[in-house]
């Protein structure tokens, strides 16, 4: 059979590793797509840089749309980044009835619905394993592997840069911003880091899990998102003496109430597998009615890693590329007419557990107050910890641990707790989850 010609649009991390993972595994490649997969041509901003791949035989451009316009072309693989000027060039190549293959998260959570829609009508398929948790086939999983269940909750460590930024952190007391530099040296880190510790990576990334395991459309802009940049390594030292580790989690659930999107730090039992998933790695739990729970770990980001998910979303297309477009995997789980406008929660109306540290003056009727506050608001406590002062410091840091409440009452009472004389400074909130 004729070899199959494909488009690669950008050369760095990811680019770069796809072309080297091509090449390396190009026979067992080929013996499971059943065809030839051939890089023919690629993009990038400047030709004259110094790459991780070979680039020999390809023809390159500095202009993607030349490959997007190529007739020859039937898979274009985009690996550039951003969003306004790749979604335009990925809606063309769609028009042109190319097959697109992408690692954008930010691109399919923001313009997925529209990317989908045109593809659909046009008959091919947009694939973007890589999009989520870079090796980890966590799409395929979710999307076919547990197609049979009624998924109640997903929890994942989606950011590997910010999971990075924390192991280090507590394993070696390194600095934020030193190891910051180390994951956009390594190429974990968004072309805008902040992407990364504010949480908005891992928020484009939830869009899409939660999409796929609801049959809801993408709607980044329902996730609450928090980032790491306000956990100290007092809260790290705190948890773990109370048999927690915190981790950057991105938390799907399907209450009966609607849906709770949320990616934020969060306290887990040291016990349970995902709390001790570390450095540059990612793991996704998901709870299905008919399964129960089920783990998926793996890379999180990385040349080679990532280039795996993008390798087999081609693989996938060729061995499509026969098939009925109506007898296709669905791009979002769900058959497009089947999508429902579940509700999405404001985060008022998340009902969790949370751990909370304030500093307060050693005075007898302090913590009275304290307690008076959250009993007020219907906050029942679980453990409270006193601490010595901190060297220098006259305050008290006092750490609670509460029930399941709802966010809106812990709200008012962090409110009124920090309006105290007695209390100097905001208290630091980080949510608990049990994942039991
Ligand atoms: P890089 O910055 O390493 O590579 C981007 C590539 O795009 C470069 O080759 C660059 O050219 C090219 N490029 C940038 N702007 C233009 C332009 N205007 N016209 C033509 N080419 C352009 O990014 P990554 O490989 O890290 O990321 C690519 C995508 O994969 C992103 O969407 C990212 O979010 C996603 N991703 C990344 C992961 C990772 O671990 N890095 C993991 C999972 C997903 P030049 O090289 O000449 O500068
Ligand atoms: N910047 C992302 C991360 C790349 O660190 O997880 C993988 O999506």
């Amino acid at each position: 059979m004729k070899p199959i010609n494909v488009g690669l649009l950008g050369l760095g991390t990811v680019g770069g590793g796809t072309v080297n993972v091509l090449k390396r595994n190009a026979v067992e490649i080929s013996r499971r797509a059943g065809r030839q997969i051939v890089i023919t041509r690629a993009s990038a901003k400047d030709l004259g840089k110094n790459r991780i791949c070979d680039t020999h035989g390809i023809n390159l451009s500095t202009d993607p749309m030349d490959i997007i316009n190529d007739p020859t072309i039937e898979i274009v693989v985009e690996l550039i980044g951003g969003t306004d000027f790749v979604k335009e060039l990925l809606l063309k190549a769609i028009e042109n009835g190319k097959h697109v293959v992408t690692a954008n998260k930010s691109l399919i959570a923001l313009h997925g619905n529209e990317i989908f829609a045109k593809a659909s009508k046009k008959g091919v398929i947009v694939a973007f394993e890589a999009a989520v948790a870079g090796g980890i086939p966590i799409i395929k999983a979710i999307r076919e592997g547990l197609s049979g269940n009624q998924i109640q909750w997903l929890a994942g460590i989606i950011n590997g840069t910010g999971n990075f930024i924390l192991t280090e952190m507590r394993d070696k007391g390194r600095d934020f911003y030193d190891v910051l530099a180390e994951a956009q040296t390594l190429g974990y880190a968004e072309a805008d880091p902040t992407f990364d510790v504010e949480g908005i990576d891992a928020g484009h990334k939830l869009t899409i899990l939660a999409s796929i395991a609801f049959g809801i459309p993408l709607q980044f802009d329902k996730v609450y998102t928090e980032g790491i940049s306000r956990i100290t390594r007092l809260d790290v030292e705190y948890a773990e003496q109370l048999g927690y580790r915190i981790k950057h989690l991105g938390i799907a659930r399907n209450t009966a109430d609607g849906i709770e999107l949320r990616v934020h730090p969060t306290l887990i039992p040291e016990r349970r597998l995902i709390a001790n998933v570390n450095g540059v790695m990612n793991a996704v739990l998901v709870k299905g009615d008919a399964v129960g729970a089920s783990l998926y770990y793996g890379a999180g980001a990385g040349a080679e890693p990532t280039a795996s998910s993008v390798v087999a979303d081609i693989i996938d297309v060729v061995r499509a590329l026969t098939s009925d477009p109506e007898n296709r995997v669905p791009h979002l789980a769900f058959q497009a007419d089947a999508i429902a406008d579940i509700p999405v929660l404001k985060s008022d109306c998340f009902k969790t557990s949370y751990y909370l540290r304030l500093n307060a003056e050693d005075k007898p009727g302090v913590l009275a107050d304290v307690t008076r506050i959250l009993a007020d608001h219907h906050i029942s406590i679980e453990a409270i910890i006193q601490k010595e002062p901190l060297r220098d410091e006259t305050a008290i840091p006092i750490i609670l641990l509460t029930q399941i409440t709802l966010e809106k009452e812990m709200n008012a009472a962090i409110t009124k707790i920090e309006a105290l004389k007695t209390v100097t400074g905001k208290v630091n909130r980080i949510r608990m989850e049990t994942l039991g």
